[in-house]
């Protein structure tokens, strides 16, 4: 026999690419190892989920897969979860940690363009820009008017930003700096007193936020515990002037409950990029004129989207141990499992 015949290729990885994702970045991963993609951008239900990860090593995931203990018993090859979102509740990290599973997320590249889209939703919001397109479309414009669609100001405003990571912050050096807002932020943690006064920006509690708040804008994480951190009794602390942006997550506001409140005026006005059950968005908040909805895109700029994925598949093939990032992902959420 020929000895050189009995030499076997190293059996190359196989990655699941959960979502249609740009080519060329899958083409990254397609130079190191066997690549099945979902080119239809096919929702797979999780049973489908799970047989297409049957002998696969690793899955780029988006914020919508669910990865949990049970998919995990069920696909015991599985080595790397890596999301291409900031956000990872729909990753159980403690279940991938405890069975050796590398997960990463895609936090930093994503950050000034999401707070640009934030603060764009909130000045929408405020200034009615939707509402008064829908009536232009709809040939109602016969003149101009004194009060027409007369909103509230951003400039001069207090802005209440509900969680102050990354993306928080970014939106309130947006408010202090180009608007002249005067910026008050809750946390679970405050931030150290420097970076509070480079930001110009003032810790108090969640209910002194939504009392003085003219604009409150939602950046926290999804999570157990701020499972309807705002919901009715929350908004009825707000002005009744007040507007509420949400680029966080569904869940973390009472939907039916905002709709209520902007039904009765509560509150004057929202900006919803999530929702609860997205993408069904609750009925009562289509039908109203003093919301600004938008499906989910607050990171949704070209450059951005793509050094997400970008992202993604660097901690991919560094979790497998390919090429020169071999061993260090990037971004891992619990880099303790490679050891
Ligand atoms: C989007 O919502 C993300 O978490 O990246």
């Amino acid at each position: 026999m020929n000895p050189s015949s009995e030499r076997r290729t190293p059996i190359r990885p196989g990655v699941l690419v959960a979502r249609a994702v740009f080519p060329d970045v899958v083409a990254r991963l397609v130079e190191h190892v066997d690549v099945e993609t979902n080119d239809n951008d096919e929702i797979w239900p999780q049973p489908e989920l799970i047989r297409r990860l049957q002998g696969k090593a690793g899955v780029f995931v988006t914020g919508g897969e669910k990865i949990d203990a049970a998919l995990l018993a069920a696909c015991p090859g599985l080595r790397a979860v890596c999301s291409m979102a900031v956000g990872y509740n729909n990753i159980d990290v403690p279940a991938c940690t405890a069975a050796g599973v590398l997960v990463s997320n895609a936090p930093d590249v994503l950050t000034e363009t999401t707070a640009d889209f934030g603060f764009a939703l909130m000045m929408a919001t405020a200034r009615r820009i939707s509402e008064s397109e829908r009536f232009l479309r709809s040939g109602q414009w016969r003149h101009w008017g004194v009060d027409m669609f007369a909103g509230s100001d951003v400039h001069g405003a207090t802005l209440g930003v509900l969680g102050m990571g990354r993306i928080g912050q970014a939106i309130a050096r947006r408010g202090v700096l180009g608007f002249g807002m005067k910026a008050i932020y809750h946390n679970r943690s405050r931030l150290p007193e420097a970076v509070e006064h480079g930001l110009g920006a003032r810790h108090v509690g969640k209910e002194e936020l939504l009392r003085e708040a003219d604009h409150v804008v939602i950046v926290v994480p999804y999570s157990a515990a701020s499972h309807h951190l705002v919901g009715a009794a929350e908004l009825a602390l707000m002005k009744p002037t007040a507007t509420l942006t949400n680029i966080a997550r569904g869940g973390i506001v009472d939907d039916a409950a905002l709709a209520r409140a902007l039904q009765e005026r509560r509150i004057a006005a929202a900006g919803l990029d999530v929702f609860e059950g997205e993408p069904v968005v609750h009925p009562d908040l289509l039908s109203l004129p003093n919301v600004v909805l938008t499906p989910h895109i607050a990171s949704s700029s070209l450059p951005t989207r793509r050094a997400m994925a970008n992202l993604a598949v660097d901690n991919l093939l560094a979790a497998l141990r390919i090429g020169q990032q071999a061993g260090r992902p990037p971004t891992a959420l619990n880099p303790e499992v490679l050891g």
